[in-house]
C-alpha cells in the first residue's frame, strides 16, 4: 500500500472514534492515523510520528476546532503524562465510546446483547493503588508518558484517592527537599483504603542500600504515624515493578477493606480490585445471578484475597477458591475465619493445575467463577472448565479482547453467553471491565483444539 502521510508530516485531520487503546482515531486519504488524547468531533492538526503499512501515528499540534464532546481537563499534565487517556472527553460519551468498543469485540457472537456500561458514581479520586516511578537522575517522580518510561513529573494525580495524593505530595516535597539524592529509588507503590482509610507505601530499591530511604521513610512515618512502610528490592530492568524480596521498615504492612459486611484483609503485594465502590456494584451482580444456590457448590479461580469467593458464600453451600499466589490464599483463608464465613476453602496453585485435581477428586461446582488477569485464560483450562460442565459461567475480564477470545472456546463447547454487563471500573481510561453470565447448553462430543495463547 501506498502511504500517504511519512514521519515529520503536518496534516490536518478529522476525528471520527476512539480505539481500544489510549487513540483516537481519524483517516488521511482513507489511511488511519491514531492520535492519542483526541476526541471524536475535533479536527486538529497532527504531527506524523510514525508510518507503518496500514496504519500511521501521530500527535496532536494543535485543535483547530473543538469537538462538541470536549470538556476542558482537569489535570494540568493530561496529554502530557500518559496515566489516563479520555479526560478530554465528556464522561457520558466515555460511556459510549466504551459499549461501542465491547460491542465491536462481540460482534463475533450475533444476538448476543451488551448492558449499558454501569458509570462510576465517582469519575475521579477513584484508584486505591498507584505506583509512581521515579527518576533520581533527572530529579523527578510522577508517572510514565504514554507507551515509554519517561517520567513525567507530576505534584498529583486526578484519579488516585485523595489519601494517596496526600501520602504521594509528602513524599515528594521531600525528595525535592533532599535533591532526590536516593538513587536506589525507582518506584514508589501507594495503596489506601477507600473503606478503613488504611495505608501503605512501598519503595521499590535497585538493590539492599537503605541509607537515604530510611531518612524518607522516617519523615513519613513522622508525618502519617499510623502508615506501613515497606522496601522491595528490584534489581531487574522490566517492565514488572516489584521484585520478589521485601523487607519491613514500619508497620505491619497490611491493608483491609469492607464490602458490604465482609471485612477483607490482605498483604500489601497481594492483589485487590483497584476501584472499590465499583467492585462493590460487581459483586453485588454476581451475587444477584447466583442467588440461592444453595444445595450447590462454587469454584472461584483466580480468587486472590478470596474477595468474590466470601462475597457470594451465603449463596452456596461450598465455595472452593484457587489462586496461585501464596500470600494471597493465607490472606483469604484468614479473611474467611475472620468473618465467621466456614464454607470457604481455599487451595493454592495455578487454576490450570488445580481444576484438574479437584475433577479427579470428584468435585463437581454448579458455577465456576473466572477472574484471571489481563492476558485471560489458558485455552487448556476452558477446555478442563467444559470437560467439569458447570451449570453456570461467571467470567469477570478487564481486557475485552482476551475475554472474548476465551468465550469462543467456551460457546464453542455449547455454553451460551447470557448477559454482559460491562462496568466503568477506570474512568478516564480507555479500560473497561466486563462480566459476563454463560449457561451450559447441550455439550459438544469432542475437546476444541488447544490453541496457544497470543
Ligand atoms: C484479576 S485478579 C482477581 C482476584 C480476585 N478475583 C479479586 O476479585 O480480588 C487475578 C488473580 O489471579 C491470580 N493468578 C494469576 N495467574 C493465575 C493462575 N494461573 N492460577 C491461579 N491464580 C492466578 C493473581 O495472583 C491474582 O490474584
Amino acid at each position: 500500500m501506498n502511504q500517504p502521510v511519512k514521519v515529520g508530516d503536518k496534516i490536518k485531520l478529522t476525528i471520527d472514534s476512539v480505539a481500544n487503546s489510549a487513540d483516537a482515531v481519524g483517516k488521511y486519504d482513507n489511511f488511519i492515523v491514531f492520535v492519542p488524547f483526541a476526541v471524536p468531533g475535533d479536527e486538529v492538526e497532527v504531527l506524523i510520528t510514525e508510518v507503518r503499512a496500514n496504519f500511521s501515528r501521530g500527535k496532536i499540534l494543535t485543535v483547530l476546532k473543538k469537538s462538541p464532546f470536549r470538556v476542558e481537563p482537569v489535570c494540568k499534565v493530561f496529554g502530557e503524562c500518559g496515566g489516563c487517556h479520555r479526560q478530554a472527553v465528556d464522561y457520558s460519551k466515555q460511556l459510549e465510546y466504551k459499549l461501542k468498543i465491547v460491542e465491536n469485540a462481540f460482534k463475533k457472537f450475533p444476538g448476543v446483547k451488551i448492558n449499558k456500561v454501569v458509570a462510576a458514581k465517582e469519575p475521579y479520586y477513584y484508584r486505591n493503588k498507584t505506583q509512581f516511578p521515579a527518576d533520581m537522575k533527572q530529579s523527578k517522580i510522577g508517572l510514565y508518558a504514554l507507551r515509554s518510561h519517561f517520567v513525567v513529573d507530576v505534584a498529583s494525580c486526578p484519579l488516585v484517592s485523595k489519601e494517596i495524593n496526600t501520602i504521594y505530595a509528602e513524599i515528594r516535597t521531600y525528595l525535592v527537599k533532599i535533591k532526590y539524592a536516593v538513587p536506589t529509588l525507582r518506584h514508589v507503590v501507594i495503596r489506601s483504603a477507600e473503606t478503613t482509610g488504611q495505608a501503605v507505601v512501598i519503595f521499590v530499591l535497585k538493590n539492599e542500600d537503605f541509607t537515604r530511604i530510611h531518612e524518607v521513610s522516617s519523615y513519613l512515618r513522622y508525618k502519617f504515624p499510623g502508615i506501613s512502610v515497606l522496601y522491595n528490592i528490584n534489581p531487574e530492568d522490566s517492565n514488572i515493578i516489584m521484585g520478589d524480596k521485601h523487607f519491613v521498615y514500619a508497620g505491619d504492612g497490611r491493608m483491609a477493606e469492607k464490602i458490604d459486611k465482609i471485612e477483607y484483609g490482605f498483604s500489601a503485594i497481594s492483589f485487590f480490585q483497584t476501584n472499590t465502590a465499583q467492585a462493590k456494584i460487581i459483586f453485588k451482580k454476581i451475587k444477584e445471578w447466583v442467588k440461592g444456590s444453595f444445595e450447590k457448590t462454587a469454584l472461584d479461580l483466580f480468587c486472590g484475597v478470596g474477595a468474590i469467593s466470601l462475597y457470594v458464600a451465603s449463596e452456596f453451600k461450598e465455595v472452593v477458591g484457587v489462586e496461585e499466589m501464596g500470600q494471597a490464599i493465607l490472606d483469604a483463608m484468614q479473611n474467611a475465619k475472620n468473618n465467621g464465613i466456614e464454607n470457604c476453602e481455599f487451595l493454592n496453585g495455578r487454576s490450570e493445575t488445580m481444576l484438574v485435581k479437584l475433577m479427579k477428586q470428584g468435585f463437581k461446582p454448579s458455577t465456576i467463577i473466572l477472574d484471571p488477569p489481563r492476558k485471560g485464560c489458558e485455552q487448556e483450562l476452558l477446555n478442563l472448565i467444559a470437560k467439569c460442565a458447570p451449570e453456570t459461567v461467571i467470567y469477570l475480564s478487564c481486557d475485552v479482547m482476551t475475554l472474548t477470545r476465551d468465550l469462543e472456546n467456551l460457546t464453542g463447547h455449547g455454553y451460551k453467553i447470557e448477559e454482559v454487563v460491562p462496568y466503568d471500573m477506570f474512568p478516564m481510561t480507555y479500560h473497561i471491565e466486563t462480566l459476563v453470565r454463560l449457561s451450559k447448553g447441550p455439550a459438544l462430543k469432542k475437546d476444541l483444539p488447544v490453541k496457544k495463547n497470543a
